[in-house]
């Protein structure tokens, strides 16, 4: 299979076509919005030079090579011929909820629907579609080429097939996956988002400032880096959006958005995407 579909332009969307691509896989890439896609190119062509750098010139890409393997378009149609979708939109069921009855309609039968997604439960998706055993959940981890593991989900309907299919497909792009069971949050971000909330409090609570509560994670603990810098990295907005789906889901009060993270938000501090959150980029 070598003709992918990637759906959504964003911080994992762009991420995501880049590793296909420099896999060797033809990639068609959709969003809604033209000036995204224009700069999600850019961003992609300067992302496959870095990748070179950081590798040492390990693995080397010929940058042109890697773009001229993405087509970008602002329809879903485009993807009639994609045997394998990666969806990567905004973290709202509002927005996720769209997409994939349209989708089921436009891809062949066969076709695989891989959904990234922070928090949203795969089997909830999988009934917007006539074909439940051909969803899965791939929690792909941020810089995507360079993170060597992504999380996998299985929905309550999803085939062993599919889950095959899949594997193939992040072995193509040099990954190894864990396979969980769908909840919302999964593994990671039922953990994850908890403590990056909880930073946060820390903050709007004056027990420290940002850089201090990062420093305890990363000298006390030895993490590579501290929660703020990852809520940052992630993106203030999608880890709002995750704690709003964990919060609904599990109707627990501990996922409660902090309400320095909603400002925040609200103010377009977005994290490193936007050039501020609780580090200026
Ligand atoms: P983002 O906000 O950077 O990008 C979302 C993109 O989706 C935007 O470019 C937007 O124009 C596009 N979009 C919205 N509606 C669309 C539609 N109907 N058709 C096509 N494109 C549409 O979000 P990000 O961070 O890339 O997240 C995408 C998904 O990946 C979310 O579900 C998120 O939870 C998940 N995720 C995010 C991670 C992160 O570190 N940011 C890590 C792992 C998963």
């Amino acid at each position: 299979m070598k003709k992918v579909g990637v759906i959504g332009a964003g911080v994992m969307g762009v991420g995501v076509a880049q590793n296909l691509a420099q896999s060797g896989f033809n990639v068609r890439l959709v969003d809604v919005n033209e000036d995204i896609l224009i700069h999600a190119k850019r961003e992609i062509y300067n992302n496959a030079r870095m990748h070179q750098f950081y590798t040492r010139g390990k693995e080397s890409f010929d940058p042109d090579e890697v773009l001229s393997r993405i087509e970008g378009d602002l329809h879903m149609d485009v993807l009639s011929d994609c045997d394998f979708i990666i969806e990567n939109v905004t973290e709202k069921w509002e927005v996720k909820k769209d997409i994939y009855p349209a989708l089921d309609k436009i891809c062949p039968e066969s076709a695989v629907f891989a959904v990234n997604t922070s928090c949203i439960s795969i089997t909830k998706i999988g009934g917007l579609t006539r074909r439940p055993d051909r969803i899965l959940g791939i929690h792909f981890m941020n810089p995507v080429p360079l993170k060597s593991t992504v999380e996998a989900i299985r929905g309550a309907y999803t085939s062993q097939e599919t889950i095959d299919c899949a594997a193939g497909i992040l072995a193509g792009m040099g990954k190894k996956y864990i396979l969980v069971n769908d909840m919302p949050g999964f593994v990671s971000n039922r953990v994850l988002m908890l403590t990056i909330n909880e930073a946060i409090w820390t903050v709007q609570d004056q027990v420290a400032p940002p850089e201090d509560v990062d420093r305890i994670f990363k000298e006390c603990f030895g993490h590579t880096s501290g929660p703020l810098e990852t809520g940052d990295l992630i993106g203030l907005d999608t880890i709002l959006y995750s704690l709003e789906v964990l919060y609904e889901s599990y109707q627990d009060p501990k996922f409660r958005a902090c309400p320095l993270l909603r400002q925040m938000v609200s103010a377009g501090k977005c994290g490193r995407k936007s050039g501020q959150g609780f580090y200026q980029y």
